[in-house]
């Protein structure tokens, strides 16, 4: 018999495709345990301020297919100081909340962790596009942000084919560059540039579209991570100069986080919403959890936050070979 009778869900930072699904299992597996589910809006905002909304079968119904979050999200200033972490707690308490689940990436599990050391157990489910949450193989919003951003490309390369342009494509993943090299080997792209490499343009990227020219190509692709060192406007001036093409410069941006989750992030987000209810019922708290090979995981918050993930060598190594 578990101690738990009333837990609080929130999602925080900026959202991700199937982040409905995941409050969705989370109220969901409380009504099954007989648990209280109180939604608590915008973020860490909402836990300072006591803005909540009770989940019930009702109000859950149908949200897995939606895109954004129905619990709105924020960046939380005020909970970063030590008097908004204590205003949260005292909210908490006031809520009679047992136990928190928090649905971001790690701005949002390090808001997990203040609270956790307040007292107030809390469990992170790791969901960002950027999927850059080390303990984690796999976040949720990732697979669709990775359609969404090769659907508009297939359609950028149709245009770049008919007009023989050359296409330079930012995509976001914040410091990390693992949607930007998953959609460069999905597009077929030309060249990539990620943070974690340390690229040498000209020998790399203008070499690429070189050889793929002399090869008989007349029109290329290249992506470029948002936090590359060289940003997509300065690379195309690169490619100008050295090549004399003139490419064309389309920022992805948040149309990336938006649209319906794919089926991959509504099973994963239904899958890690129930386990992370399920723990928080065994009273297992300050705990991340994870998607690992298909398998599911929990680390402790802290050591969740000291590891590091890199990109898949294997994977950079596959785009470098297979993609002109
Ligand atoms: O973390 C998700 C993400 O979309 C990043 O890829 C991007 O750098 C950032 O959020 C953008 O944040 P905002 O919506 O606050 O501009």
């Amino acid at each position: 018999m578990s101690n738990i009778k009333r837990i609080g869900v929130l999602t925080s930072g900026g959202d991700a495709p199937g982040m409905n699904a995941a409050v969705r299992a989370v109220a969901r597996t409380c009504i099954h345990h007989n648990v209280e589910c109180l939604g608590i809006k915008r973020g860490y905002n909402g836990l300072i301020s006591g803005d909540i909304m009770p989940l019930d079968n009702s109000n859950v119904s149908g949200i897995m297919r939606l895109g954004g979050t129905i619990l709105f999200t924020a960046r939380c200033d005020e909970f970063t100081t030590k008097e908004g972490q204590e205003k949260a707690k005292a909210t908490c308490k006031y809520l009679g909340l047992d136990a928190l689940i928090v649905i971001g990436g790690d701005g949002t599990f390090r808001g997990a962790q203040a609270v956790s050391e307040l007292g107030v157990g809390a469990i992170g489910i790791p969901a960002t596009i950027d999927n850059d949450i080390a303990c984690s193989n796999y976040t949720i919003g990732f697979d669709s942000a990775c359609n969404t951003a090769v659907e508009c490309i297939d359609k950028l390369r149709d245009t770049m084919l008919s007009h023989e342009r050359c296409s330079v494509v930012e995509v976001m993943g914040r410091h990390a560059g693992h949607l930007a090299l998953y959609v460069a080997i999905a597009c077929g792209a030309t060249a990539v540039l990620v943070p974690e490499y340390d690229t040498d343009i000209d020998n790399s990227i203008i070499e690429r579209i070189r050889r793929s020219r002399i090869g008989g190509r007349t029109h290329f692709v290249i992506i470029v991570a948002e936090g590359a060192a060289c940003g997509a406007h300065a690379l195309s001036e690169k490619i100008n100069e050295s090549l004399g093409i003139e490419p064309k410069v389309t920022i992805l941006g948040h149309i990336q986080r938006g649209g319906a989750p794919t089926a991959r992030d509504r099973v994963t987000a239904s899958r890690l919403g129930q386990y992370a209810v399920n723990l928080a019922l065994e009273g297992k708290l300050g705990r991340v959890v994870a998607m690992n090979s298909g398998e599911l995981f929990d680390y402790d918050i802290n050591e969740a936050l000291s590891m590091t993930k890199g990109l898949r060598e294997s994977l950079y190594d596959n785009m470098n070979v297979v993609s002109w």
